[in-house]
């Protein structure tokens, strides 16, 4: 395992807009990506990392919001209700933090590294990393849905 570079914004915004590709084969190279991915995202204690924030433009996200690590790949959103504003950060916009409105509740399909076809449900906090983190997969940041940025303890800065 090894730490993989996260891709800050400022730096390369380019390749964090793309949209990513489907993984068609688990094979030994995406079996290492997630295990770096998870490594990289415990390192900078991220609750979540999307492959392109790593500069590899595949539809795969790692979670882990305290309940133990999500790994999904290919994520799709099938089923969202309700709305919640809450505050967002990310590794690759590091010192910003933003509200966004994102659904309560999501149900996302996807892929497990075993290659098991799954769904996780997700409310809260759960939902929000998803939503976040399948964003990334389509070449979108939160700081693109900012409602109003905020200090890291949530107090409002005013303006976007
Ligand atoms: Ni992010």
């Amino acid at each position: 395992m090894a730490l993989r570079n996260v891709l800050i914004r400022d730096d390369d915004n380019e390749t964090l807009r793309k949209k990513s590709r489907e993984i068609t084969e688990i094979n030994e190279k995406i079996l290492t990506l997630i295990e770096d991915m998870k490594e990289t995202m415990y390192a900078q204690n991220g609750v979540g990392l999307a492959a392109p924030q790593v500069g590899v433009l595949k539809r795969l996200i790692v979670i882990d919001i305290g309940d133990g690590p999500i790994v999904l790949i290919n994520p799709v959103i099938v089923y969202q209700k309700g709305s919640q504003k809450e505050m967002e950060g990310c590794l690759s916009v590091p010192g910003v933090w933003g509200i966004v409105e994102r659904p309560t509740h999501v149900i996302v399909r996807g892929t497990t590294p075993e290659g098991e076809e799954v769904e996780v449900e997700g409310e809260g906090l759960l939902a929000v990393a998803l939503c976040h983190e399948i964003d990334h997969l389509n070449g979108t940041l939160y700081t693109d849905k900012v409602i109003e940025y905020v200090d890291q303890d949530g107090a409002a800065k005013g303006g976007k």
